[in-house]
């Protein structure tokens, strides 16, 4: 099973501020939708809170939602206490992602559990209160997948890069 992450991420690492996105990017959002259709999507549960009612649980994909709360409940999708058993409860699967927010980022890579990761560099410094980890670039091969002009229907321009472990 490979195990990746998803994420959009400004160039002073900002994702998120009041646990919202900073950004409407409507073509990275399609490429997230493509990439994790059909997979099951591994979120913190402040990140599942933060997705709108309607949107909620993200359809055509299981939903797992991290939560220290033993009586947590999130309709759609299902609820584990630790990474370790939400991983483990995919593993005939080929491929899962991991969507967020910053903690579960920083804690499914300080546990080295990530293979992949689908990395959008959206131009720009934003003001925030929740950011991607640092990470080593040198331990990571680097692929651009795609560009985005900054449009009428994109206020920033990005790139789609693809890192796998050495
Ligand atoms: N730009 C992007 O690609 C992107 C993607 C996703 C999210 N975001 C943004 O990121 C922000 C949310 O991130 P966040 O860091 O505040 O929250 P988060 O990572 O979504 O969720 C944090 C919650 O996860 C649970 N958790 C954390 N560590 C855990 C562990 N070891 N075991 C079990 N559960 C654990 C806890 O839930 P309990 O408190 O219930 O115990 C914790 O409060 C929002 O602004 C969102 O919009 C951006």
């Amino acid at each position: 099973m490979r195990v990746s992450i998803i994420a959009a991420i400004a160039e002073n690492n900002a994702i998120g501020k009041d646990n919202d996105l900073l950004w409407h990017l409507p073509e990275d959002m399609k490429f997230f939708t493509r990439m994790t259709k059909g997979h099951t999507v591994i979120m913190g549960r402040k990140n599942y809170e933060s997705i709108p009612h309607k949107f909620r649980p993200l359809p055509n994909r299981k939903n797992i939602v991290l939560t220290r709360n033993i009586s947590y409940t999130a309709e759609g999708a299902q609820t584990f206490n630790n990474i370790e058993d939400a991983l483990k409860s995919c593993h005939s699967e080929k491929e899962v992602f991991v969507i967020g927010g910053s903690e579960i980022y920083n804690l499914a890579l300080e546990r080295n559990l990530i293979d992949t990761m689908f990395l959008t560099k959206v131009h720009g410094k934003f003001d925030a209160d929740a950011f991607f980890p640092e990470f080593d670039e040198e331990n990571w091969d680097k692929q651009k997948l795609s560009t985005h002009p900054k449009d009428e229907k994109h206020a920033y321009a990005f790139e789609i890069f693809e890192y796998n472990r050495k």
